[in-house]
Parts: structure tokens; C-alpha cells; sequence
């Protein structure tokens, strides 16, 4: 057998590989686990997305090869959609692409762009495609460390002039998995000049965007005048409807970009199953009464574990975005460590934060995944058991 590509050997170790082992070894011993690791929603699909699915599914115009950028009417809505929620307008021919899930439009813009020698600047803590897509091309990641101190936001000053020039794109994540941070106007328009100047294409993951409470309405970093010369923004119904397994979502903005993104995928796949894109435009039509459902559900969980966290004594604020708690491991243990104990405990498995690269290291990401009462239960094991902000590593 040939050895696989040597830019496969050069990925980061998966961190999760030795809790998965533990989880798989707990669950053989018939111990309850209570899984606030994954990112992966708990509530069904709105029963309208899955009732335009079954309408669908049933039409054979749907059945055939999808054009790889999506359909015309999907891109329509997607337009509209930017147009009603952000005030932003896309020409959906040449500024809107359909995506199967963000997730491959993320990998393949830099599949499109970063070739060896060129560099990506990636965020860490955070979600690890943007890094490990452009380990995978043979570039060079450039971890740009997100700081509590700075509430999760990037000094862009920081980078070296050396770096900056040789950057293709730089990654922004906001609402931010995994710290639930969020952006502000200032930063937005910081981020744009940056890239402006340097020559680097934006890449703004906004899979969050409708994940929001207390209010808070997450801005598109389209809306920002002139944003479309240097940024693209990739959306996703993953979390927004709770759609994960259905893999679409779309990219909006520049259409250099979007012509790059789009011949790379012309190359590599069609577009997502029509009948899927159909079902995705009912959800996109309804955006609000959709997530107006799901977001009280995650705002109640959210401030039920905040509550239960502070009660163990940490210092820790709720956010407005995301289904993520990013929380400090207790002093003098680190995240692999304190996730074991919480697992071998607790029969709670959470992600550690070193897991979502190196500036990750001291944080742990509990997922409200589950429903209230398994909250409660988490948070009573923890309180009995003595696993709290004061938890020594065992
Ligand atoms: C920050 C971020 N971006 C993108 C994705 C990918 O979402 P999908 O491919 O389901 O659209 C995820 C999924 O967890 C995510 O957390």
C-alpha cells in the first residue's frame, strides 16, 4: 500500500481520541452518560422544513443532478434572506453560492486559495477546519490566539508584517464557536481594513448567526460599506433549524471569491439534493417564527447551567450567542485533565478546551445539548461529587 499524502501526517493529534476511549468504556459499564461535548442540537427539525422535505422528495424533477452551485431558486432565497435579516444585497447569479453544509464551502475556499508557501491565519481557540484544511493543502496556519481578556476578540495588530503579506485569508468565527463571543461594529470594520490593506481575503463563519438571546440580533460582516471587495461570509441551517444531518447551508459576498470557491467545487461535487434545497428555502422563508422556537429553549438551558456554575463557585457570565458555555478549568489542573474527572465522576463528557488549539488550554465547552432535566442532573452530579471551580485534577 502507498503511504497516504505527507500533509495527512501533519495534522494535530485528536485530542478527543483518549476521552472517546473513555466515554466508549464507560458507556460498557452501563454508566449513564451525559453527552455536553458535541455541538450537535438535541430538538428535531421544525415539522414545516421536514413536511416540505416529504413534499418534495416526491416530485422527480427533483431527483436528478443539482447544479453544483445550487439551484437558481435556492440562491434566490438565500439573496432574500441577506436582503430582509441584514439589509444586505446579493446578486444571487454571481454573490450567492449553495453549500452542502458550511463545512466544505470553509475547507474548499481554501482548497481554492492556499497552496504551499502562502499562509491562513486562523483564530485558536476554534472550530479546527480553518487549521487543519490548510495543513491539508500543504500551507502554513498562523494561530492568531483569541485572549478572555480581550473578550475573545484577535489583536490583528499583532500579526507580523511578514505573515500578513504572505496571507491568503483570514478566518473570523462570530457569534464564536467555542467562547460564545461576539463582534462589534469597531472590530468588524478593523478586520475589513486589515484585509483590505494586506490583500487578504475575509472568510467571516457566521453558522451562528441566529443563535442569539436577551435580545441580540448577530451583525453580517456584509452589512459594513464596501465589506464585498474583500470578504465572504458562510452561512449554515445546521444550528440555525437544526438541520446538522441534512448538510446545506450557502456563501454570500465576493464574487472573485465565490467564482474560486465554485470552480473547486464544480471539480469535486454537485450541488446538495434538490429536494433538500427546496426544504432549506421553506426554512429560510419562516427564519424568524423558526428560531423564535428554538432560542428561548437554549436561553432557559443557558441560564440554568450558568446559575449552577456560579453556584460552584465560578466566576462566569452568560453570553447572548451559541449553545456553548466556555468555561476556566479550576486553577492548577488543565482541560484534558478536568474533562476526565467530570467524566470519570460525573459520567459528564465535555470538550476540552485544547481540543479547539492552543490558546484553548485552560477552558473547557459544555454544549446545551440536552434537555433542562439532564442539565439539572449534570449539575447535581457535579455538586456531589465535589467537581467544581475549586475540583483539584485527580
Ligand atoms: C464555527 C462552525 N462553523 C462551521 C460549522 C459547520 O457547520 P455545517 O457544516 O453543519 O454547516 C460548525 C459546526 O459545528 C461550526 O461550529
Amino acid at each position: 500500500m502507498p503511504k497516504p499524502s505527507a500533509n495527512l501526517s501533519k495534522l494535530p493529534p485528536y485530542l478527543f481520541a483518549e476521552l472517546d476511549r473513555k466515554i466508549n468504556e464507560a458507556k460498557a459499564k452501563g454508566v449513564d452518560i451525559i453527552n455536553l461535548g458535541i455541538g450537535d442540537p438535541d430538538l428535531p427539525t421544525p415539522p414545516a422544513v421536514v413536511e416540505a422535505l416529504r413534499k418534495e422528495v416526491l416530485d422527480p424533477a427533483t431527483h436528478n443532478y443539482s447544479p453544483y452551485s445550487g439551484t437558481k431558486e435556492y440562491r434566490a432565497v438565500c439573496a432574500q434572506w441577506m436582503k430582509t435579516r441584514f439589509g444586505v444585497t446579493a446578486d444571487p447569479d454571481t454573490e450567492v453560492l449553495g453549500l452542502i453544509g458550511s463545512k466544505e464551502g470553509i475547507a474548499h475556499i481554501i482548497l481554492a486559495y492556499a497552496q504551499p508557501g502562502d499562509v491562513v491565519i486562523c483564530p485558536s481557540p476554534a472550530y479546527p477546519v480553518y487549521n487543519n484544511y490548510t495543513v491539508l493543502c500543504g500551507a502554513e496556519p498562523y494561530t492568531l490566539p483569541l485572549k478572555p481578556e480581550k473578550d475573545f476578540l484577535p489583536d490583528l495588530k499583532s500579526i507580523p508584517a511578514d505573515i500578513a503579506k504572505r496571507a491568503k485569508l483570514l478566518f473570523l468565527n462570530y457569534p464564536n464557536n467555542p467562547t460564545g463571543a461576539i463582534a462589534n461594529e469597531k472590530f468588524i470594520k478593523e478586520a475589513l481594513d486589515f484585509c483590505r490593506q494586506h490583500d487578504i481575503l475575509l472568510c467571516h463563519d457566521n453558522a451562528y448567526s441566529e443563535m442569539t438571546f436577551d435580545g441580540y440580533r448577530a451583525p453580517s460582516f456584509l452589512s459594513a460599506p464596501g465589506a464585498k471587495d474583500v470578504c465572504i461570509e458562510f452561512f449554515s441551517l445546521s444550528k440555525m433549524y437544526n438541520m446538522t444531518g441534512w448538510r446545506v447551508g450557502f456563501a454570500v459576498g465576493n464574487k472573485d471569491a465565490l467564482k474560486a470557491l465554485g470552480l473547486v467545487k464544480s471539480n469535486t461535487d454537485s450541488g446538495a439534493f434538490k429536494a433538500i434545497q427546496r426544504a432549506a428555502a421553506t426554512a429560510l422563508a419562516q427564519s424568524d417564527h423558526l428560531t423564535a422556537q428554538v432560542n428561548p429553549v437554549y436561553q432557559k438551558r443557558r441560564d440554568i447551567v450558568v446559575a449552577g456554575l456560579q453556584r460552584m463557585g465560578w466566576n462566569f457570565a452568560p453570553g447572548v450567542a451559541t449553545f456553548y458555555l466556555w468555561v476556566p478549568v479550576p486553577k492548577g489542573t488543565n482541560s484534558s485533565a478536568f474533562c476526565t474527572l467530570l467524566l470519570d465522576k460525573c459520567g459528564i463528557v465535555t470538550a476540552p478546551g485544547l481540543g479547539y488549539g492552543p490558546a484553548g488550554e485552560g477552558f473547557f465547552r459544555i454544549a446545551l445539548t440536552v434537555p433542562e432535566e439532564r442539565l439539572k442532573e449534570a449539575l447535581s452530579r457535579m455538586e456531589k461529587n465535589g467537581v467544581t471551580a475549586r475540583a483539584k485534577a485527580a
